[in-house]
């Protein structure tokens, strides 16, 4: 009795071993890229807000999350996945950690994510939300990750593997927000040209940083039609998009695919696909019946005029059909739309994706 016992648990044991072992040679034989390390703001964020004690951009609460697997709020401001985890599926790679929840170990080799919700290009962007990792921050805990690499790998091991690495970037978005919300401070001091060209050359700067830590293949997004987000919709008698958010959110996308090229013919060894997120989502209303929307205007999940009078907490309301709507809550998209945009990023065609689309970034040596 007592030997067949033991028997049987070395069985499975063995057996366990060898799923095990299967598994960590499935992974490292079927991704695409060696990692994916992810910065931005809460479009990303897979739950680096969860360690900022102070933040109060979170969604580590129902009935965000209500999607994910088994239903649980992992900090994404999604009802489910969001586009960083979309990203890491098409690499077969599993999505990179926040890296506050390293908490000083060593980094997966598979990447890191620095997104954080509320932040920005600009230093300021979040203010409003107290506690946040700014992109500039997030670049500096980039740095030491990339020394960990180094003491790992050695410096040519690192150089090599963060140069077939990706690097996405969704960014911009609380930026071009937080100028057209009432009362803004950043208005008072800068006419819209000068803000979003300050975001520009500040944005370029970090890039440039980014290079010389060893990036070369990026995926950079535009932001979004920010004046059709509920936000911005429900200050509009009509519902209808605030035209003068979307005219500088389209400006701010015109002069970012003009640095990007720039950037590339400084930086040599960089190649880049740029995401027209602000024509995607136009599109994605001019076609919503096409693609299975029945409330482009409205936010699923939040409380009073267009769901968009407060964020999605738990005492907010939320739609049964998720699958019918672009906005999850008044500054962030479901599930689906991130899917949908992964997507075009992935292996879209020019008018989305350029001047290549992700699958041919991956394939650039
Ligand atoms: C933004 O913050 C970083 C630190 O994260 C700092 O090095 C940089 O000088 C700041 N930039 C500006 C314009 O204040
Ligand atoms: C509100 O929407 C209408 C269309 O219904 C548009 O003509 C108007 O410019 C919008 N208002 C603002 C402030 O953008």
């Amino acid at each position: 009795m007592t030997v067949a016992t033991s028997y049987n648990v070395n069985g499975t044991t063995l057996l366990l071993v060898f799923v095990f072992v299967f598994a960590i040679l499935r992974i490292s034989h079927a991704a695409d890229v060696p990692a994916v390390y992810v910065l931005g703001s809460s479009v990303v964020d897979v739950g680096n807000n969860n360690y900022l004690s102070l933040s109060l951009a979170r969604a580590n609460f129902r009935h965000n999350g209500i999607d994910y697997p088994n239903g649980i709020s992992t900090g994404r401001f999604s009802n489910g996945k969001n586009i960083a985890d979309f990203i890491a599926k098409k690499v077969r790679l599993p999505t990179s950690p926040p890296y506050l929840s390293l908490m000083g170990t060593t980094p997966p080799i598979t990447g890191v994510s620095f997104a954080s919700g509320g932040s920005g290009i600009l230093n300021r962007t979040g203010v409003n939300y107290v506690q946040y990792i700014s992109l500039a921050q997030q670049v500096e805990y980039f740095s030491m990750v990339s020394d960990k690499l180094i003491q790992q790998l050695g410096q040519s091991g690192a150089q090599m593997h963060l140069s077939q690495s990706i690097f996405t970037i969704f960014m911009g978005n609380n930026d071009i927000s937080a100028y057209f919300t009432a009362g803004s401070a950043v208005s008072q001091q800068y006419t819209p040209q000068q803000y979003v060209d300050l975001m520009l050359s500040t944005f370029k700067g970090l890039l440039k940083m980014l290079y010389g830590l060893g990036a070369r293949k990026m995926v950079v997004s535009g932001v979004g039609a920010i004046g059709c987000y509920p936000a911005q919709r429900k200050t509009n008698s009509t519902g209808e998009c605030i035209v003068e958010t979307n005219y500088w959110s389209a400006r701010y996308n015109e002069g970012l695919k003009i640095m990007l090229q720039d950037l590339k013919s400084e930086l040599l060894e960089m190649n880049y696909v740029y995401f027209d997120m602000y024509g995607a989502m136009i599109n994605l209303f001019q076609n919503a019946q096409t693609y299975g929307f029945t409330d482009i205007k409205d936010a699923c999940c939040g409380l009073g005029n267009l769901n968009a009078d407060a964020p999605c907490i738990p005492t907010s309301n939320y739609c049964p059909n998720r699958k019918n709507y672009v906005f999850w809550d008044l500054l962030h998209l479901t599930e689906v739309v991130g899917s949908m945009f992964v997507d075009i990023i992935y292996s879209g065609t020019l008018e989305y994706a350029v001047p290549i689309n992700m699958r041919q970034l991956i394939d650039v040596c």
